[in-house]
């Protein structure tokens, strides 16, 4: 046995010469695996997140082979395992409720088993947070093949966004006067090929925060799944991770403070989802580096926005791949990035980015002449949100940013469903409407609904936004002036509960400000009253989630996944 056998993870189980030795590459052999495969290659797990009930990720299991070619390229041992595969539009009640169950699912997955170095398969929302929390737990050489998003949407000659046409469909049918059959054609046109949403949604913007945090090769994230590029990617992925290994380049060298700050600064430039701050929390809180909501504020709401994407912009992630995607923002924004930080290459993220080009200006704009100005996500204070809540200003209608208006409220999504058509609601376009019942215990799971429809009745008149407050979230390829992530939530006595039909509620993004205008007295005699409601089960993971979600603004993990417990297994198989 060489040094570098000695060194790999995996010959604790390969390298044994006793009967366990035996036992463990003895019923591996059923693959036909030679012998030289147990003796010091670095084995490689590809965490493949495919699943045919996730379409966005149905292409994964052909790039699994792909990686593999990579590894072997290298002198690896590939070795594909599943993992709980999160398809976003989907799953009840709500992908979210099971991110955590998933990151759990590649934790105990990775630590149980003869790995040294590990490659994530991502794509649709969940399956990147999910798949890195857990990772993250225990703490491997790893790398990040983002699966690309969908080709553009196309629809009667008009270019469609995935995701961001679905909001629309209750408006194009009332006011465009849209048939069934209209809508039955659009749905085709906007999903025509292999790959996630192609907007920038939640599936896009985890794609530029694992790309931004250097978890991925350079230009990874924009490549669209069916592009041979992104093949080639995943080869050359499959390649590097072998390396990494040797090099015992883990994620904790990787993620520091530093490469967090530098996922803000691009999430602000590209106009990513709020489920971002989810995500980027709970990771953090999984590597063991400090992170608050606080951070997204003062790292990233004075960055303005680069990336003219829908749902802020007009554009798709195919054109922004075409335009020279990621690397071109980060260039970009040089000034404001860590760019020593080190990467899963090895290189820089300024050695990484240091000479891309951009070939239209339209999508991706230069720092001297932004989008926007400021355009990252802004967290609110005041006495409706002691804890925080964020909004996202690129997404919002600017004369809302400033707003006094009367509380229409709605106790939970079916309520809200059951009246807010109603032509005798009293509600009209400075009205506030209030959701509860959204958050993380509350629902449970916190699913994307904050971004509620509008009344029928105010659409007709041509309103095309309010604000919207809630404990929820909200999709990634959503926007409207959306307030989200109140915490405390609802579901455990947050002011959020005390809201009351036709209370005055003020927003003022500028000062980050939200407040129910109701007096200290009045408040005490409404949480007096308030009866906290029953949880939403009494058995099983969904009644263990309850138990241990943490807030929106701690990034709604589990307690007792916070942190890692590493890639050492002190008790054998006997
Ligand atoms: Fe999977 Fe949007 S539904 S990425």
């Amino acid at each position: 046995m060489d040094t570098n056998e000695k060194k790999l993870r995996s010959q604790e189980w390969f390298g044994g010469k006793d009967k366990m030795g035996f036992v463990h590459r003895s019923w591996f052999r059923t693959q036909g695996y030679p012998d030289d495969y147990f003796r010091g290659r670095p084995v490689i797990g590809i965490c493949n997140t495919w699943s045919e009930l996730t379409p966005c990720n149905g292409h994964l299991r052909e790039f699994a082979d792909v990686v593999k070619r990579g590894v072997l390229d290298a002198g690896g041992f590939p070795l594909e395992f599943p993992v709980s595969s999160l398809g976003e539009t989907v799953m009840r009640p709500t992908t979210m409720l099971f991110r955590n169950l998933a990151s759990m699912d590649v934790e105990e997955n990775i630590r149980a088993n003869p790995l040294d170095g590990i490659v994530l398969l991502t794509g649709c929302d969940k399956t990147t947070p999910s798949t890195v929390m857990g990772a993250c737990s225990v703490d491997l050489p790893t790398i990040v093949v983002p699966g690309g998003p969908m080709l553009n949407g196309r629809f009667r000659g008009e270019c469609l966004g995935s995701g961001s046409f679905n909001w629309m469909v209750k408006e194009k049918m009332l006011v465009e006067q849209y048939t069934e059959e209209d809508i039955l054609e659009a749905e085709i046109g906007v999903a025509r090929s292999a790959g996630h949403c192609m907007t920038m949604g939640t599936a896009s913007t985890m794609a530029c925060m694992v790309e931004a945090l250097g978890l991925t090769l350079p230009g990874a994230a924009a490549i669209p799944a069916v592009d041979a590029r992104k093949k080639v990617m995943a080869q050359l992925s499959g390649r590097r991770i072998v390396e990494m290994v040797k090099e015992n380049q883990k994620l904790s060298t990787i993620l520091t403070r530093q490469a967090f700050e530098n996922a803000i600064v691009v999430n602000a430039a590209v106009g990513g989802s709020t489920n971002f701050i989810l995500h980027l929390l709970a990771i953090a809180g999984r590597i063991g580096v400090p992170l608050q909501l606080e951070d997204f504020d003062a790292i990233g709401s004075r960055i303005p926005l680069l990336v003219n994407l829908k749902p802020s912009g007009k554009y798709l992630m195919e054109d922004f791949y075409y335009a020279g995607g990621l690397p071109v923002v980060i260039k970009e924004l040089n000034k404001y990035l860590h760019n020593d930080v080190i990467t899963v290459n090895g290189k820089t993220l300024g050695e990484n980015n240091k000479n891309p080009v951009c070939y239209n200006k339209d999508v991706i704009a230069s720092i001297g002449e932004p989008l926007q100005e400021e355009a990252g996500i802004v967290v609110l204070k005041g006495n409706l949100c002691e804890n925080g809540a964020i909004i996202k200003p690129s997404a919002a209608t600017k004369g809302l940013m400033k707003h006094r208006g009367k509380a229409v409220v709605f106790e939970t999504i079916e309520d809200y469903h059951a009246r807010i058509d109603d032509e005798n609601l009293e509600i009209d376009e400075n009205s506030v409407i209030v959701l509860k019942g959204a958050g993380p215990v509350g629902y449970p799971g916190m699913p994307e609904v904050g971004n509620v429809d509008l009344p029928e009745k105010l659409l007709r008149k041509g309103v095309k936004d309010m604000v919207r407050i809630s404990d929820g979230r909200m999709s990634g390829t959503a926007a409207g002036t959306v307030i989200l992530h109140v915490s405390p939530e609802s579901a455990i006595g947050g002011m959020l509960a005390l809201v009351e039909n036709g209370d005055m509620i003020e927003l003022d993004v500028e000062n980050r400000r939200l407040h129910l205008d109701i007096s200290d007295e009045e408040a005490a005699r409404r949480k007096a009253a308030w009866v906290r409601p029953e949880p939403m089960a009494d058995r099983g993971y969904v009644r263990f989630y309850i138990e241990h979600v943490q807030q929106a603004n701690l990034g709604a993990d589990l307690d007792l996944l916070r942190g890692g417990s590493g890639s050492v297994i002190k008790r054998n198989l006997h």
